[in-house]
C-alpha cells in the first residue's frame, strides 16, 4: 500500500490555522489533512471547503493523553508527513500576577510544550522536503508588559524553530516560524477579555497571514514577518533599546498606571 502524504494542522478550527488548513492543498502535495483543535464541530466544517479528505482530530493539546493518542495514530498509520503546522495557541493580556493559574500554565502547555512534543512526535515521519510551520508572533522579538508570559512563549517558539531548522537542513526538512502582528481572529476573545489592550494601530486579516506564509515557503528563510507595519515593528525592536520599545508600548496602551 502506498504511503499516505498528510498535512497536520493544529488550531485548524479557527483563525490563522483554519486559513492555513484551507490553503494547504494548493501549496503542498497532501492526500489528507489531519485537523486538530478542541471543537470537533468546527473542524468538521472544514471538510466541504477542501479538495482532500479531512480527518477531524478533536483533542485538547494541553492534555497528556491527547499527545499520546496522536503518537499512537502516527504509529498505526505511518504516514509521510509533508507538513506540520502548529497554529494552536492562545494568549492572555493582563498583569502577570492577575492571570489565572489555569491560563498561566495553559499558555506554556499549549504554545510551548504541545508544539515541542508534536514536532518531536512528527519528525520521524518527515522526509526530504517536509516542512514544519510554527506560528510565533511579533511579540517574540521584544518583552511585552501585560503580555509578558505570552510574549515569552512566542520568543521560545521563534528560537526553537530557527535552531531546529539549522539542525534539520542536512535531512532536507525545513522549519519556518511565522511572526504575525495583530490579526483579526477569535484570539482576542480570550486574550483581551479584560480590554487591557486598547490601541491597535493595524489589524491584519488571517487570509493575508496565510498568503504570506505560503509565499515564504518559496524562499529559503527560517522566519517571516508578514506585512509592512509588522516589519516596521520588527525593525524597531532590532534598532531601539527594548526599554524604550516597552515604554512606547505602555504609553500607546495607556498602561502606565495599571
Ligand atoms: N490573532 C493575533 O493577533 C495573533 C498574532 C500573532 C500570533 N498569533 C498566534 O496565531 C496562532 C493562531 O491564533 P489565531 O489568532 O488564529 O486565534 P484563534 O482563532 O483563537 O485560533 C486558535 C486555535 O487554537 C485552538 N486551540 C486553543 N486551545 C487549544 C487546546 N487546548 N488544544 C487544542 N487546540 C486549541 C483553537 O481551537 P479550539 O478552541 O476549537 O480548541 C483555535 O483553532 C496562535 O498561536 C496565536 O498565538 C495570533
Amino acid at each position: 500500500m502506498e504511503q499516505k502524504r498528510i498535512g497536520i494542522v493544529t488550531g485548524a478550527s479557527s483563525g490563522i490555522g483554519k486559513l492555513l488548513a484551507e490553503g494547504l492543498p494548493s501549496h503542498c502535495e497532501v492526500d489528507e489533512i489531519w485537523a486538530i483543535a478542541r471543537s470537533k464541530e468546527r473542524l468538521e466544517q472544514l471538510a466541504p471547503a477542501l479538495p482532500v479528505p479531512v480527518r477531524a482530530v478533536a483533542m485538547d493539546l494541553t492534555r497528556e493523553e491527547s499527545l499520546a493518542a496522536l503518537g499512537e495514530l502516527l504509529h498505526a498509520e505511518r504516514p509521510d508527513v509533508r507538513v506540520l503546522i502548529n497554529a494552536g495557541g492562545f494568549g492572555v493580556f493582563e498583569r502577570f500576577d492577575r492571570i489565572s493559574e489555569e491560563d498561566a500554565a495553559g499558555m506554556i502547555d499549549l504554545n510551548c510544550r504541545a508544539l515541542t512534543l508534536l514536532m518531536r512526535a512528527v519528525l520521524p515521519y518527515c522526509t526530504r522536503g517536509s516542512t514544519v510551520i510554527n506560528i510565533a508572533s511579533v511579540a517574540a522579538f521584544q518583552p511585552v508588559p501585560f503580555g509578558a508570559e505570552y510574549a515569552a512563549t512566542k520568543a521560545y517558539v521563534l528560537s526553537l524553530s530557527r535552531a531546529v531548522d539549522r539542525e534539520l537542513r542536512p535531512r532536507g526538512i525545513r522549519v519556518l516560524a511565522v511572526c504575525p502582528y495583530w490579526t483579526k481572529t477569535a484570539f482576542f476573545d480570550r486574550a483581551n477579555g479584560n480590554a487591557v489592550i486598547t490601541h491597535f494601530d493595524c489589524m491584519y486579516e488571517p487570509a493575508f497571514i496565510a498568503k504570506k506564509t505560503f509565499a515564504a515557503l518559496k524562499k529559503r528563510r527560517d522566519y517571516v514577518v508578514p506585512g509592512f507595519v509588522a516589519k516596521a515593528t520588527h525593525a524597531a525592536t532590532k534598532l531601539l533599546p527594548h526599554a524604550l520599545v516597552m515604554r512606547v508600548f505602555l504609553a500607546q496602551q495607556k498602561l502606565k498606571n495599571k
